[in-house]
């Protein structure tokens, strides 16, 4: 559809990307459900030629999101971690990457089990004190990667900060984006290089499909990343895509009512007397809630913080209790989606960290994490309350 620049975040969520079928009309994009396509003659053909390098539903879904991130490129991925190897293909032999500590644990596992054995190396450190970013500097530092709002400590980097020192030193800045969404946060407007998002959680958002998205305004980096995507060959089946495609119509809709589930829940878990500690952006407690309040803003420029939030109960055991008695809360990993998740981050999304440098960034065994869904907050924060009364 349209490539219009002024069109509001909304009707893009709803109409960028897809474009009625030209044969039949239909207003929902196909699925293109295919390997190949028939050529005119040799090397004449409309624009497509194998399924790897490219289909008609996955191009849908890659100008939807580079249209919903201010960008100009999109390159969607099987997974979220496709789409960071894909990044990390930017990278080559003998450089260095600058990671904040508390990234997402695969991704972790990712840079420091599989990237080191190709050459590349990895300082991982807390990127909301721009400090330690300049102190990790090397003379071989190619990258730095940030992930903002954390996961699950949820501590928030100054994208403008980092954006301006790494185009001052020449390195690239990579985001991932996955925790807010383009609704809440878009790193290419505060000058950062690369987006990177598992489509996975809030963009596709109904739990039902594994995926990754990587968008870019640079036309040099949409060349190797292009090249990346089809050399390396990690990409989504064009029924995924479609899932995407349709789920990322509600993005906003989805985002508003988990935002303010989540305001409701981190309000009600402060007054609790079991509860030691609760972390959201959007509390005034919050040490970072200033700095959220100028990046994480939704398309009206109003601040919005997610629907994501942790909060303390002190061990393992009261953890454990907790977690066992909910029943609207599904005890599950990965978030994002329209039902209300909750996990213990130690023991499951976190596992991959060892205990040791999981202690270093403060992430305890009496944290839990939530993921607010779109329910009602009422029916979530009673379901909470009964849980949080049997520890
Ligand atoms: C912040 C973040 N980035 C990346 C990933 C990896 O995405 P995927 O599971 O789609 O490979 C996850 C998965 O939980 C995540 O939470």
């Amino acid at each position: 559809m349209s490539t219009d620049k002024k069109l509001k975040f909304a009707t893009k969520a709803v109409h960028e990307g897809g474009r009625p079928d030209p044969d039949s009309g239909a207003i929902s994009t196909p699925i293109y459900q295919t390997s190949t396509y028939v050529q005119q003659s040799p090397g004449v053909h409309k624009g497509y030629e194998y399924g790897r390098t490219g289909n008609p539903t996955r191009k849908a879904l890659e100008e939807k999101l580079a249209a919903l991130e201010s960008g100009a490129f999109g390159f969607a991925f099987s997974s979220g971690m496709a789409a960071t190897s894909a990044i990390m293909g930017l990278a080559k032999n003998g450089e260095h990457v600058i990671v904040t500590d508390n990234v997402y644990g695969g991704t972790y596992r990712y840079f420091q089990q599989v990237m080191t054995d190709y050459g590349l190396s990895f300082s991982f450190v807390d990127t909301s004190n721009p400090t330690n970013i300049e102190e990790a500097v090397q003379s071989n530092t190619r990258m730095v990667f940030v992930e903002t709002p954390t996961n699950p400590l949820l501590k928030i980097s100054n994208l403008r900060d980092i954006a301006e020192f790494c185009r001052k030193r020449n390195l690239l800045s990579v985001v991932d984006n996955t925790f807010l969404s383009p609704y809440f946060q878009r790193p290419l407007e505060l000058g950062i290089d690369i987006v990177v998002h598992s489509s996975t959680k809030y963009i596709n958002g109904h739990s039902d499909v594994i995926g990754g998205i990587v968008v870019v305004n640079g036309e040099k980096l949409a060349e190797r990343l292009a090249f990346l995507q089809n050399a390396v060959g990690a990409v989504p089946s064009p029924l995924d895509c479609w899932l995407i495609l349709r789920a990322t119509k509600t993005l906003h809709l989805r985002l508003q009512q988990q935002n303010r589930n989540a305001i409701k829940i981190a309000k009600s878990l402060a007054e609790h007397p079991r509860v030691t500690k609760v972390i959201y952006p959007g509390l005034e407690t919050h040490p970072h809630h200033e700095l959220a309040k100028t990046q994480q803003l939704d398309p009206n420029g109003n601040p919005g913080f997610g629907g994501m939030l942790s909060f303390e109960l002190g061990n393992w055991e009261n953890a454990k209790a907790c977690l066992e008695q909910l029943s609207l809360f599904s005890l599950a990993e990965s978030l994002g989606g329209v039902e209300s998740l909750i996990c213990h981050p130690a023991s499951m999304t976190h596992a991959s960290i060892p205990e040791a440098e999981r202690k270093k960034i403060g992430l305890t065994n009496g944290l839990v994490r939530i993921s607010a869904g779109v329910e009602d907050a009422q029916d979530l924060i009673e379901d909470l309350e009964q849980a949080l009364a049997k520890i």
